[in-house]
């Protein structure tokens, strides 16, 4: 069977750059606190009414360019989001219509930060089965419209930014690609990292009262993701070296999720690795949820930190809960 490849991969971030001293204005936080707990120092929010397809959009089109690959070459489409511009559709097909990709399939999927891989998996297996040639792979969020930015919010607004990230995806001779990927879940813990509203429980979908408490807004519950991201990251990342025949030793990079750079710190402790070997750019964008990889691994490649035939391994973890990994050699 064949493999698949990145062979393409690009990133767009709105302009407006939100810092923590912008923040301090509109809440009781510090920039003190919010790099000490979390690495960020700044991050860009959208501006108007953008939604996280325009921005997949922008990435998308740069991903296509670098891949050498035209909109017409696109045989399918996979947009990550847990920020969709609409409840119904997706954003797939509004990247499929504003691009031009002729009838092209469009999935959407929604494992938040987990998402990027769940669709770079869901790529890779239709690639190597040969039904598609050439598959478009987006991650995009707009965080900043979901967080209240108050003290009442504080814990949710330091963290998260919005950005957005893509890769094309296509058949490769052996030897290089994807080389192994594991998807995994926990249920029990849906309620630690959600957003209740709309639901489909409710009769009207949303109530006066769910408004009014916020429940239509993200929350979660810090400690214990803390706490699962910690132990999961490394886990995944032993899971696919493993799948792929490969040590630790053998890795040039790992990117993750940049949930946050002291689970990123955590995450190259447990493994013994130096840090500098665990990617990290929260410190710039912060948690950009599916956007994240995509941007991590353009950036990392784009300062030259690994090359062709280099192997790289990517991890994420969040909502659901659900986790990932993937390893390839690039
Ligand atoms: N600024 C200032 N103080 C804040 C704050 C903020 N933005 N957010 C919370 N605090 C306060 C709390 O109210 C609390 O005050 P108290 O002690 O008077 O009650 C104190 O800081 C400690 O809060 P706590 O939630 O216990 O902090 P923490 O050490 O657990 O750090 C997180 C909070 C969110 C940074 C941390 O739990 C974390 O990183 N979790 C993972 C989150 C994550 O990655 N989510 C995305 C997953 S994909």
């Amino acid at each position: 069977m064949a493999r698949s490849r990145i062979t393409g991969i690009a990133f767009h971030v709105p302009p407006r750059v939100v810092t923590n001293h912008d923040l301090e204005r509109m809440m009781d936080t510090s920039d003190a606190w919010i790099v000490e707990r979390t690495g960020i120092r700044e991050r860009h929010f959208v501006e108007g009414d953008v939604g996280s397809s325009e921005l997949g959009i922008e990435a998308a089109r740069k991903a296509l360019a670098d891949a050498g690959r035209a909109p017409a070459d696109v045989d399918f489409v996979i947009f990550a989001t847990s920020t969709p511009d609409f409840q119904i559709p997706g954003n797939g097909v509004l990247v499929q219509k504003t691009l031009g990709l002729g009838n092209a399939g469009a999935l959407d999927v929604r494992n938040a930060c987990s998402g990027f891989l769940y669709s770079l998996s869901v790529a890779d297996a239709f690639v190597r089965v040969g039904r598609y040639r050439c598959v478009l792979v987006i991650g995009a969020e707009v965080q900043s419209t979901g967080i209240q930015l108050t003290t009442g919010g504080r814990d949710m607004a330091v963290l998260f930014g919005d950005g957005a990230g893509a890769a094309v995806v296509e058949p490769c001779e052996e030897g290089r690609g994807i080389l192994s990927w594991a998807l995994h879940a926990d249920g029990r813990f849906a309620r630690d990292l959600w957003c209740e509203a709309p639901s489909s429980r409710v009769p009207g979908r949303v109530t006066h009262e769910m408004l009014d408490s916020g429940r239509q807004l993200p929350s979660m519950n810090g400690r214990q993701v803390f706490k699962h991201a910690t132990t999961r990251f490394p886990e995944v990342i032993h899971e696919v070296l493993r799948d792929a025949g490969h040590a630790l030793d053998d890795v040039k990079l790992i990117v993750p999720h940049q949930a946050n750079q002291r689970i990123g710190d955590a995450v190259a402790q447990r493994l013994g690795v130096a840090p500098e070997k665990v990617f990290q750019n929260i410190q710039r964008y912060g948690n950009t949820t599916a956007a994240s990889i995509p941007i991590a691994l353009t950036e990392a490649r784009d300062a030259g930190l690994f090359q062709d035939g280099d192997l790289i391994v990517l991890a994420a973890f969040g909502a659901g809960f659900a986790w990932a990994g993937c390893a390839l050699r690039w």
